[in-house]
């Protein structure tokens, strides 16, 4: 598919920031518009802007995304997750532009401990998964044209993260606990940036789950991380570390549909880490 004129929303969050390179490296027109140029929950602004630029596509990453906080503050995630993109995908469909929704493995319970393919029932265990799904609905309830998909555990260079969080901890000396009994795939941002790009130029619509390959527990994955420092990692269970939100214990996803539409296997989780790793040794820590 040709070059596209792209609007990403959320495009000073995590994924946003690594996103738009990527896709601007593909030949596309990028319209980076960060939460201070594009508030989903502004429905006048939202039709404004996407009458004004009247993109090809909107690959659409803003979210509320404090997974334990929103236990606390359920109608601003649902307000964010569920009507903004309601807001969006309205818009959408009034002026026939097709939207990629990012979506998260927190939609699923985790109590199949088997990889979720795309036609599994939801069930989310959490506000932010429930608003998460409400934004899924959205797209779908109105669109024809869409992309939704769902991911994991992401990190990458912009943006606080666990891999971060572990670095600084190791760094510090801080002693690391870490729970071994959740379960799932790791995914840098850097790689889920390129599925996506793949992805959009394919024009097969539907729902997709795109992370980088493999699975683990976050106590696997922060010994991974730490692996250069003389640092102790001691797994935990879930239940010696009590949070709000509900985790999945076991939200691994199937990207069989993934692969079969842009003709590729995602990188292993481990593989990713370490070009990370190594990214972030040779430069200078990225705010
Ligand atoms: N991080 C993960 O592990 C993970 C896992 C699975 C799926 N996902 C999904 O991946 C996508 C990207 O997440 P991320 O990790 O890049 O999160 P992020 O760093 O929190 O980025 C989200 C961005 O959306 C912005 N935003 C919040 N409310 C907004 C609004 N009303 N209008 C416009 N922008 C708004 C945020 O701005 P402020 O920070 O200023 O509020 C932030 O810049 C999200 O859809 C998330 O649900 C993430």
């Amino acid at each position: 598919m040709s070059s596209q004129k792209i609007i990403v929303t959320g495009a000073g969050g995590m994924l946003g920031r690594a996103l738009v390179p990527c896709l601007e490296a593909r030949g596309h027109n990028v319209i980076a518009l960060p939460k201070e140029d594009l508030d989903i929950t502004n429905f006048p602004q939202v039709q404004s802007i996407l009458t004004k630029h009247k993109p090809d596509l909107v690959v659409h990453c803003a979210a509320y995304t404090k997974v334990d906080q929103a236990e606390s503050e359920p109608g601003l995630a649902y307000h964010i997750n569920g009507y903004g993109t309601e807001n969006l995908a309205v818009t959408c469909n009034k002026l026939d532009i097709p939207m990629l929704y990012v979506s998260s493995d927190y939609v699923f319970d985790g109590e199949q401990n088997s990889a979720y393919t795309t036609w599994d029932a939801t069930r989310p265990l959490s506000i932010y998964g429930k608003s998460k799904l409400a934004g899924e609905k959205a797209v779908m309830r109105h669109l024809h044209k869409f992309y939704i998909v769902r991911t994991s555990w992401l990190y990458g260079p912009h943006g606080k993260n666990f891999v971060e969080t572990i670095l600084n901890m190791a760094e510090q000396r801080k002693p690391l606990r870490v729970v071994s009994d959740q379960f799932g795939s790791p995914t840098c941002t850097l790689s889920l940036s390129e599925l996506i790009a793949d992805l959009v130029e394919t024009g097969r619509w539907g729902v997709y789950h795109a992370t980088d390959d493999g699975v683990t527990n976050w106590y696997e994955f922060a010994k991974a991380i730490v692996a250069a420092y003389q640092v102790d990692v001691t797994p935990i269970e879930t239940s010696d570390m009590p949070r709000p939100a509900t985790r999945p214990k076991y939200s691994v996803l199937d990207k069989t549909t993934l692969i079969n539409a842009i003709g590729r296997e995602p990188s292993p989780w481990l593989e990713s880490l370490q070009t990370y790793l190594e990214m972030r040794k040779s430069k200078a820590p990225v705010a």
